[in-house]
């Protein structure tokens, strides 16, 4: 899994990215890049506000990238910092993430790849919504 070359590709977009952040505030670049299930790549990066609290994170930028180009599935996610380290993603964004891969996402993080179900156990998301329609 973790020989898979989609990894490498996928780090380089993220570090490509990471170097259009706009983060003049943290000073805290991020940047991530996903594969979609259709071949397509995917990239944000975080872009801060002087209103801190909305503030976007390289992971909006990635969901809306997905959106914008055609939508789909994502099926693997890397997310770097400013030294290109891997980040994990914060617990909003597995949410935004969660929503658009679901449990099978693969996800690079500091301790290895792991699926979406393992960094998000006991999600929420649209199955919660019909349950309560019931
Ligand atoms: N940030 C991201 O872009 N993604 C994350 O998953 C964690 C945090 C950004 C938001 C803010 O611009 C900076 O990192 C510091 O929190």
């Amino acid at each position: 899994m973790a020989d898979d070359p989609i990894w490498r590709t996928l780090r380089a977009e993220a570090v490509a990215v990471m170097g259009r952040a706009y983060a003049p505030y943290s000073h805290y670049r991020v940047g991530a890049a996903a594969a979609v299930d259709d071949g397509r790549i995917v990239t944000g990066c975080n872009v801060e506000n002087a209103a801190h609290g909305v503030t976007l994170c390289a992971e909006c930028g990635v969901v809306s990238a997905l959106a914008s180009s055609g939508g789909g599935r994502l099926t693997h996610f890397v997310c770097v910092g400013g030294k290109g380290g891997l980040v994990m993603p914060c617990g909003r964004c597995r949410q935004l993430l969660w929503e658009h891969g679901g449990a099978s996402l693969l996800v690079a993080t500091p301790r290895g790849i792991r699926t979406m179900s393992d960094v998000l156990p006991d999600a929420f998301d649209s199955e919660d919504l019909r349950e309560a329609e019931q």
